[in-house]
């Protein structure tokens, strides 16, 4: 296993841990999903499995893809943050998307990260919400995926109100 410094620096940061802290408060009566620091370490340990199944698939084929720029941390940043301002959200109304790509640059800037590694981690973290096939980057992608597939669809209580809930996202893909 390779280790990750620059992802244990982000979960170590105030500001991350402040941010974690406000979406846990301001989501204490949800009924549906949370977006606490356990969603983001899903949906990081999704997406990478996602792409890295799309890396195998693509050699097999004898092809080079645009996955293999992306590496194992800057995976895990874009899905520790991509969800960081949801409570921001409730509060302005403004897309979270927007929101924590704008919270997640200081945070990544001083974890150390490059500038070519931050705009593919933003560019991810923008890109969670729209669906998969209107996303423009592998990152974009692997996260709107694993945002859904993160979901224990089957057992919730809320399915019956859940905008989200189909028949479908019952099944288990990763
Ligand atoms: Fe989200
Ligand atoms: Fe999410």
């Amino acid at each position: 296993m390779r280790s990750m410094p620059r992802v244990n620096h982000i979960i170590q940061h105030q500001s991350y841990e402040d941010h974690c802290r406000k979406n846990t408060q301001a989501e204490e009566n949800r009924i549906y999903c949370r977006h606490g620091s356990d969603h983001g370490l899903t949906v990081s340990r999704i997406a990478y499995i996602f792409l890295l199944e799309n890396l195998l698939e693509a050699g097999t084929r004898g092809s080079q893809e645009q996955t293999s720029e992306i590496d194992k941390e800057t995976i895990y940043a874009a899905g520790l943050l991509h969800d960081i301002g949801r409570w921001v959200e409730y509060e302005t109304q403004e897309d979270h998307a927007l929101v924590s790509a704008r919270i997640a640059l200081p945070i990544l800037r001083d974890c150390g990260f490059s500038s070519t590694e931050i705009e593919t981690i933003t560019l991810g973290v923008l890109e969670h919400r729209l669906p998969p096939d209107k996303t423009s980057s592998p990152l974009g992608q692997a996260l709107s995926l694993a945002d859904d597939w993160a979901r224990d669809c089957k057992n919730c209580p809320s399915q019956e109100t859940c905008y989200k809930y189909s028949k479908t996202m019952e099944e288990i893909i990763i």
